[in-house]
């Protein structure tokens, strides 16, 4: 009997948190009309400047947004448009973007780079953060398919440390990259996709 409540309000929470889900994705399709002119319809941005949202994850993009409004991490464009937003819309998008599919980037990659990376990316650990195929988890962001003139940008922001909301996982890694290694690791997550 006692099992059968429990069992009902767990079944009952289960489709209040996903038509939740639903009507955030709404809710942010319509907020994310802001976004389009930087990072694409749909989140797939064609400038390698503005990051791919598409497919990434929602907790991720979440914290970023956060970080942006709050000044952990600054960026000109983003400042300014993260402080227009309040904690809901901030969820709403990040729901949006992140169910939206992931498009190639049409990057062409040079092979030898790309063989470089792999082994950097090996040597370096980054699938025991990033997961294999650099697929992201959680505040961890997918890398895989991203535009590599904005992977470059970020690692050299967090090698000078201009970019610092990382919990010191990227910042103290990043001094280990020389900037070949950044191009050759920036190639190699290009082609991921
Ligand atoms: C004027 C152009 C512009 C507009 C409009 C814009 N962005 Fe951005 N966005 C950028 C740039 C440039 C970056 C990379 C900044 C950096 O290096 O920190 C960025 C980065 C981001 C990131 C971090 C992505 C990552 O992989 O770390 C998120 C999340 C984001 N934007 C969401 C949004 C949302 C949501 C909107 C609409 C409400 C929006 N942006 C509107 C230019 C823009
Ligand atoms: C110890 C865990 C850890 C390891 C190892 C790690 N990363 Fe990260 N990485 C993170 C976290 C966490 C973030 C997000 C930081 C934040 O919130 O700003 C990140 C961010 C990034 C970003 C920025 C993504 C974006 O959208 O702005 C890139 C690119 C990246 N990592 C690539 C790599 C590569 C390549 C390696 C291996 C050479 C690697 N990472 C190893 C945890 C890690």
């Amino acid at each position: 009997m006692k099992f059968r409540v429990v069992l009902t309000a767990l079944l009952a929470f289960a489709a209040i948190s996903t038509s939740a889900q639903a009507q955030d994705i709404e809710a942010g399709k319509k907020k994310a009309e802001a976004c389009v002119a930087c990072h694409g319809a749909n989140g797939n941005s064609v400038a390698g400047a503005f990051p791919v949202l598409a497919g990434q994850n929602p907790r991720y993009i979440y914290l970023q947004l956060k970080d942006y409004k709050e000044g952990r991490r600054s960026n000109p464009m983003m400042s300014a448009v993260a402080q227009g937003l309040e904690k809901q819309d901030m969820q709403d998008l990040a729901a949006y973007f992140g169910a939206q599919k992931q498009v190639r980037t049409g990057f062409k990659t040079d092979p030898a780079r790309v063989k470089a990376g792999a082994a950097k990316a090996e040597e370096s650990l980054c699938a025991m953060c990033h997961l294999g195929g650099m697929s992201g988890q959680n505040e961890v962001p997918r890398v895989a398919g991203q535009h590599p003139e904005y992977v470059l940008n970020q690692f050299k922001n967090f090698k000078s440390r201009e970019r610092h909301n990382d919990a010191g996982n990227m910042t103290s890694l990043a001094q280990t990259l020389s900037e070949e290694d950044m191009t050759n690791l920036a190639h190699w997550i290009s082609d991921l996709y």
